[in-house]
């Protein structure tokens, strides 16, 4: 295992849609803030050179932040290098330990699909590559408990945990990081922060496109692998996880587990699925494709502090809006003293993490005029999130630097796919919702949240 910053970056997928969008722009931001000088070699199959990967960048840079400065491009291209190469032929990899010359500590980034990741641990084992280096893994981390346990075994064949970095992308975004700073850097919540006052929590990732030319990968993974699994239920470990005893990754990760561990297994009960009209029509879907675009979700998180709390995800494409946010809503006062509460919002603690960031305490006042009438209010902090830091570049920053906080730890990888593996694969037709709903009508009543959902339009 090495300790320390690693001395160079080698991006497998290096011509793909995600090193285009994402990465290189990171990347970018990084010269830019001067947190990036090592080597960057791209590995792909294509049988390119390093002016064409240049161009593929630098595009890439220019439809993700508009202008381009030219002279940290340039220090960024400065630092690119390119390997062609077919993944399961060993001279690719013999190339790429020619191309790293004297670096020895690399991190090593798989942005490429699942199945390839074999090859390429393979190969990095037999040129000896593994040795002092670091991997990065993107997501679909398995498409269930058993294939996440067989991934976590070709990763270990060459690399040991401590080394495994393995990427969800929202643990990496400000908001997100604001959530677990807001939690335990103030008093004021801990309190009422558990099943004496929490009436329910509802986490609600709404998207409001299609899948955007991603069907065929869609349809292999819906809506429950694709940002349930894996992002939501992320949020709701940070929610629910008990302050951790210190600062170091492990400290914060034990607390997750703990959560996760917690986490009632799901049940068909547990969830309510739909399909947005029109999803069949998607270029890659399947004709007769049963997969959910949308899914509301209930969990249970058997602690002292949350026993019988329901936390729901409501996640979707095609939704009337485009936010993620987390609500707590407190249980009412036990007798209203004045008016009766009809809207059903009273207390909440509302946590926007996109498209702005946002915390937000409701509240009940007295409404103007002569009598004891109330109205409900929101206190908000809003942020107009200028100037932070994205998160392919946090995250890509720590790996480089080994601080594996926001990273998924092996145990996590598998307990969460325990969790909702028996809701996986259903092959009901889910029912059907029009396009700008909040999914399939009639269908999720039976999964709303005491006294309703708050709407993030409000
Ligand atoms: C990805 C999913 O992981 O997250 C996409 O595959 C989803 O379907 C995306 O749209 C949302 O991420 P963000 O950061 O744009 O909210």
């Amino acid at each position: 295992m090495m300790d320390g910053r690693c001395d160079a970056l080698v991006l497998f997928g290096a011509t793909g849609d995600l090193a285009h969008k994402k990465i290189f722009p990171a990347l970018y931001s990084m010269v830019a803030r001067g947190t990036l000088s090592e080597p960057v070699v791209g590995v792909a199959l294509d049988a390119w050179d390093v002016a064409q990967l240049q161009a593929r960048a630098k595009d890439g840079i220019a439809k993700a932040i508009g202008n381009v400065d030219e002279a940290v491009f340039a220090k960024l291209a400065a630092l690119l290098r390119y390997v062609s190469g077919d993944y399961r032929n060993q001279a690719t990899f013999d190339r790429l330990k020619d191309t790293l010359g004297s670096c020895r500590h690399p991190l090593y980034y798989l942005a490429i699909p699942p199945s390839m990741f074999e090859p390429v641990v393979q190969g990095l084992e037999q040129s000896g590559g593994s040795d002092g280096g670091r991997l990065m893994v993107e997501k679909p981390f398995g498409r269930d408990l058993q294939s996440a346990r067989w991934l976590n075994r070709v990763l270990q064949i060459a690399f040991e945990e401590k080394s495994i970095f393995r990427i969800d992308h929202y643990l990496g975004k400000e908001a997100i990081q604001n959530l677990l700073y807001f939690r335990f850097a103030n008093s004021f919540l801990e309190p009422i922060w558990n099943r004496n006052y929490v009436e329910s929590v509802q986490i609600t990732m709404a998207e409001d496109f299609g899948v955007q030319g991603r069907g065929r990968f869609y349809d292999e993974v819906g809506c429950i692998r694709d940002v349930i699994e894996n992002h939501l239920l992320n949020i709701l470990l940070l929610l629910a996880m008990e302050p951790p005893a210190g600062r170091s990754a492990d400290d914060l990760i034990d607390e997750k587990v703990q959560v996760l561990k917690a986490i009632r297994t799901l049940t068909p009960a547990d969830v309510v699925r739909g399909q947005f009209a029109g999803y069949l029509q998607e270029p890659g879907v399947a004709p007769a494709s049963t997969v959910e675009t949308f899914a509301a979700v209930r969990f249970f998180v058997d602690t002292w502090r949350w026993r019988d709390v329901p936390f729901f995800i409501r996640a979707g494409k095609c939704l009337p809006v485009h936010v993620t946010e987390v609500v707590v809503r407190l249980k009412r006062p036990p007798i209203n003293v004045f008016d009766e509460i009809k809207d059903g919002h009273s207390n909440y603690v509302r946590f926007r993490i996109a498209p702005e960031m946002l915390i937000g305490i409701g509240a009940r006042r007295k409404a103007a005029g002569d009598e004891m009438l109330g109205e409900q209010v929101e206190l908000a902090a809003v942020d107009d999130d200028v100037g932070d830091m994205e998160p392919y570049e946090r995250l890509i920053g720590d790996a480089m630097n080994g601080n594996a906080q926001l990273f998924t730890r092996r145990d996590a990888s598998e307990i969460a796919w325990r969790i909702v593996g028996p809701v996986l694969d259903n092959k009901s037709p889910p029912a059907i919702y029009e396009p700008g709903t909040w999914g399939p009508a009639g269908a999720s009543d039976a999964l709303t949240p005491p006294n309703g959902w708050i709407d993030p339009e409000q």
